[in-house]
């Protein structure tokens, strides 16, 4: 078992999204794996800034998409991404200079994060864009 399964009650019901949130639960479990097996700094270091930048583009997607279409909740929604990255910038910053290492806490912040943003906030936009074409 992954340390993340994508299961249907995370789907958005929009494509070019969901395949992007199965990408990150992937890149979150390949850093888990890499950390159960003890991998070295060079290799988490990589699969992080992997996880770094693919948040990133996944965010940028999600706010073009809200720009483009007007989305009422953008402000809040993008709140709660612009923290997420810099909660992980923080976290990179920490783990590059040897400041801190990846816990099983960090990796269970991660996934919890994902899960409740997906669940609890990414889905209210769903109807909204559906509403307006997105596929
Ligand atoms: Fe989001």
């Amino acid at each position: 078992m992954a340390f993340i399964d994508w299961k249907d009650e995370l789907s958005v019901n929009i494509k070019l999204i969901d395949d992007q949130h199965k990408e990150l639960i992937k890149l979150i479990n390949e850093l888990s794996d890499a950390m159960k097996v003890g991998k070295g700094k060079d290799v988490m270091e990589k699969v992080l800034s992997r996880l770094v930048d693919y948040t990133k583009m996944h965010f940028g997607t999600e706010e073009r998409l809200f720009e483009t279409h007007k989305y009422p909740g953008y402000i809040a929604h993008k709140a709660e991404h612009d923290k997420l990255t810099k909660q992980v910038l923080d976290l990179k910053t920490k783990f590059d200079s040897g400041q801190s290492v990846i816990t099983v806490e960090v990796m269970n912040f991660l996934k919890d994060w994902l899960q409740k943003h997906i669940i609890g906030t990414d889905k209210k936009y769903s109807p909204f864009l559906i509403g307006k074409g997105v596929s």
